[in-house]
């Protein structure tokens, strides 16, 4: 199978929610994604989850208002987060069919290094925010590190990635990110995470449910980001 080959997931489908399987760090992902959204303003706020996978996100979400809907390529993961609450739209993240402004924040976990074009991804989120609304994002940065920690060494240990799921050459450079996110009025802001090491060894030896992802100084390998639409 080639890297980043969308038959993957499908393959993997009935591994989502396990806490310990193959997708583990994106449960520890979403947790740390939705520390980053605040309770929605309004009554009846959308996030929007663009390549929401099996709707990981959802219960870190619970009882901050918003109506979750979220867009995905697979139908068997929409299937699985329709389960947790998520309203599922099938759809490319290059061209989403929901409308201009919908959104109060989009959130875009894990997804853009796995688009063969950042820009139109990035110019997708964008449009989608109403002004004033929110981008969050967490993906890989196109550096010479983090394909040897995320693609070589992850894609090896259990739990962290699974094998062939990223394709090296579409890992995200961040000034191109950042440069997108601008022309589109969403000043972003980045900052470096990874796993805690403590809790990743206690995790591993079966005595944690869960890992906290923790921030550091370079945004060279793992990175979240946050910005809002110019109103
Ligand atoms: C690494 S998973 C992340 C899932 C979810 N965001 C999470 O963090 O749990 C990537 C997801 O993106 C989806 N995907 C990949 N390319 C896509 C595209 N062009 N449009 C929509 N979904 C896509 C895959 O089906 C998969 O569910």
């Amino acid at each position: 199978m080639p890297p980043n080959d969308p038959v993957l997931y499908e393959r993997l489908a009935d591994q989502w929610w396990r806490p310990r399987g193959p997708f583990a760090m994106l449960h520890w992902l979403a947790a740390a994604r939705a520390a980053l959204v605040p309770p929605a303003s309004r009554p009846g706020a959308v996030l929007v989850d663009l390549g929401c996978g099996a709707g990981l996100l959802a219960p870190h979400l619970a009882g901050k208002g918003y109506r979750h809907i979220g867009v995905d390529l697979s139908r068997t993961a929409l299937r699985q987060a329709g389960e947790h609450g998520v309203r599922g739209v099938q759809g490319d993240v290059l061209a989403v069919p929901l409308s201009d402004g919908c959104a109060d924040v989009v959130v875009a976990g894990e997804i853009l290094e796995h688009v063969h074009d950042l820009p139109g991804a990035v110019a997708q989120a964008c449009r989608l925010l109403r002004p004033g609304g929110l981008l969050v994002l967490d993906t890989l940065a196109a550096t010479a590190l983090c394909r040897w920690v995320a693609v070589t060494v992850a894609e090896r240990l259990p739990g962290l990635a699974p094998r062939g799921v990223h394709d090296p050459a579409l890992l995200v450079d961040r000034a191109v990110l950042i440069g997108e996110c601008a022309r589109h009025g969403v000043r972003l802001t980045l900052r470096g995470i990874r796993p805690s090491m403590t809790d990743l060894l206690v995790w591993a030896v079966g005595r944690r449910a869960s890992v906290r992802m923790v921030p550091v100084p370079t945004t060279a390998v793992l990175f979240q980001g946050r910005g809002r639409k110019e109103s």
